[in-house]
């Protein structure tokens, strides 16, 4: 089923130089980048973002580093987008992702993991109106 996910290229990403090798992985699994944009977010901006993390013990420290530089956020399409680019991304912690996978490349701890991916519809719907709106979504 053809379907949008919403990624991102997280600061240690994009500190590190690391735009082109993701964006490179995104398009050699046939999924379509739909909007694309750099953006700065504050504090409250993170925390709006993880807001179904409030509470845990990471919440303050993700939604400071998540603000703490440049992102790069991207809708993509395809067939099976969200599971298609999870499986690109690797397990959130880089200890246990597979072998090839993004994070197990490139992730130096479990919240300096490089990219964040949507879990599951109902979130990609939440995360890609976080930050895009129709007329910045082309379809492809
Ligand atoms: P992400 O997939 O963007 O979802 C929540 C983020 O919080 C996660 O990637 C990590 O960057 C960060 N994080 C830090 N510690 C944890 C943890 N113990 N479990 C899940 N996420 C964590």
């Amino acid at each position: 089923m053809k379907e949008r996910t919403l990624s991102i290229i997280k600061p240690d990403g994009v500190s590190r130089n690391l735009i082109g090798e993701v964006i490179r992985r995104i398009e050699g699994q046939d999924l379509k980048i739909t909007a694309m944009k750099m953006i700065l977010l504050s504090k409250e901006q993170a925390k709006g973002f993880y807001a179904v993390h409030k509470g845990k013990p990471f919440y303050e420290s993700v939604t400071n580093f998540m603000s703490s530089g440049p992102c790069v956020v991207m809708t993509l399409e395809g067939e099976d987008a969200i599971k298609k680019y999870r499986k690109l991304m690797g397990a959130t912690n880089y200890k246990d992702a597979e072998e090839g996978t993004i994070r197990r490349e490139f992730a130096t701890d479990i919240e300096k993991n490089i990219v964040h991916g949507s879990d599951s519809k109902e979130t990609a719907d939440f995360e890609i109106g976080y930050f895009f709106n129709n007329l910045e979504m082309m379809d492809r």
